[in-house]
């Protein structure tokens, strides 16, 4: 009799074991997303799984009391694995090559990681926790992310801040939001080269229909680089003339089209071959010479009948920059922001500048941005431009993330023109 009640109220407690082991499996696999993303939640499947092994465990504990030996016993331990490997892919534990269904997307991402500085052999394509928007901030889906000419620098170790590492490089995507939106944003400290990236809601910028997602990074960094170094730097006015230096970049192809769209009298672009000084033509500049330092200022002089130039924009430093200078008109400006030559900055004499009524001036976009009207009205500008025809970004090829090394060495080998993207 007390046999047969025991027998009873085991099989009871293993009906009731197995129950609960139906009832977390079916909560599991309908784990709403916002669970994964609720800022600092704990991981709900992985609480699942455990609870799953918690529970499964006493139910084989009651299997060996009631049978009264532990045959069989290990092949019931064996099962009891079987649903919690199965599902571990769907966690993102392992994650397959081509990404998770959309729900488990949660924890672990593919990114491009900087784990030492160096050249683009530091660059490695690896699996990483994906980051957790915080208050004010936005989770997005990374459609592309933007390679620019400063993440040969900032790998390098010679970029303002030195970031820790190891890091993520990347400083703009166009990625979807939860929502659906398609936005384009900044992320000045780094992320964007991944499967997801977290933005700043208040710098996510809704990217209109008619504007690619290429074109959209081009108009970022490069495109708001080239818009201030006219506009808020050089002021330039009507029928002024310019030399934009490195024009088939992402920056000088912009600066050319900008330009002469503001009015510019004349546009000299200085380019690297045969190839890259028909691109500038085709983009509008007047002219079109060699960047070689060597006989720089004198090919500028006479692209410009003789005469000395009002405005120039300069990236290339060393050299170019000293050279730049000398060929400045009355009142004219030469803005720096770029050292791409390496050959450092030459000391600027005041006194040479008073002679002429000349002025130098650095430009950095970070902290342009901080001030007021900066960054979502010259970008809606270049937005409606764009849409429009009137201003083409120039869009090179689009990278898979697996080939970041090899988008790094076309941009320091100069292969490239116009905007580079990488693409999940
Ligand atoms: N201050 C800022 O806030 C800011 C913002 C954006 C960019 N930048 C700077 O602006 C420049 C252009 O940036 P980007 O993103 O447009 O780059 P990009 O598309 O890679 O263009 C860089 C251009 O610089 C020239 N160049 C490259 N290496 C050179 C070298 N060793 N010597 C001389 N010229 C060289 C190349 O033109 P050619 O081969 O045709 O001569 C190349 O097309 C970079 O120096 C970047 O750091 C500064």
């Amino acid at each position: 009799m007390g046999s047969s009640r025991l027998q009873a109220d085991v099989g009871l407690l293993r009906v009731g074991m197995s129950v609960a082991m139906v009832a977390i499996f079916v909560v599991d696999l309908t784990v709403p997303q916002a669970w994964h993303d609720a800022p600092g939640a704990l991981d709900a499947p992985l609480v699942f799984v455990c609870a799953y092994l918690v529970v499964r465990f006493v139910h084989l504990g009651v299997y060996s009391v009631a049978a009264g030996r532990d045959a069989g016993l290990h092949r019931q331990i064996a099962i009891a694995w079987i649903p919690v490997a199965a599902n571990a892919p769907l966690h993102g534990l392992g994650a397959p090559a081509g990404g998770c269904p959309a729900r488990y997307t949660v924890l672990i991402m593919r990114a491009v990681q900087c784990t030492r500085f160096g050249g683009p052999d530091v660059l490695d394509l690896v699996q990483v926790p994906e980051p957790v928007a915080g208050d004010g901030q936005l989770l997005v889906d990374v459609v592309a992310a933007g390679v620019n000419f400063a993440d040969t620098s900032r790998i390098a170790g010679s970029y303002r801040p030195v970031p820790d590492l190891p890091f993520i490089p990347g400083t703009e995507v166009v990625g979807r939001t939860t929502d659906g939106r398609r936005v384009l944003a900044p992320i000045f400290g780094g992320g964007g080269f991944a499967e997801r990236a977290v933005v700043e809601d208040a710098d996510a910028v809704v990217v209109p229909d008619g504007v690619g997602d290429a074109e959209a990074l081009a108009l970022l960094v490069q495109g708001l680089t080239a818009w201030h170094l006219l506009k808020s730097c050089a002021r330039m006015r009507c029928g002024e003339t310019i030399v934009v230096n490195a024009a088939a970049g992402g920056v000088g192809s912009l600066a050319v089209q900008l330009a002469k769209h503001f009015g510019a009298g004349r546009v000299i672009a200085t380019a690297s071959t045969d190839a890259r000084r028909d691109l500038v033509l085709s983009l509008g500049a007047d002219v079109a010479v060699s960047s070689e330092a060597a006989g720089y200022a004198e090919r500028v002089l006479d692209a410009n009948d003789g005469m000395p130039v009002d405005i120039v924009l300069d990236s290339i430093g060393g050299r170019v920059f000293s050279a730049g200078l000398g060929i400045l008109a009355n009142f004219g400006r030469l803005i720096t922001f770029g050292n791409a030559s390496r050959e450092g900055n030459p000391p600027v004499d005041p006194g040479a500048l008073a002679d002429r009524n000349t002025a130098v001036m650095g430009f950095w976009l970070r902290p342009a941005l901080t001030v007021p009207g900066t960054y979502a009205e010259p970008l809606a500008e270049m937005f409606a431009l764009t849409a429009a025809g009137v201003l083409q970004p120039v869009v090179d090829a689009a990278y898979p993330l697996a080939d970041a090394r090899r988008a790094f060495d076309d941009v320091i080998a100069r292969r490239t023109t116009g905007k580079v993207t990488l693409r999940p």
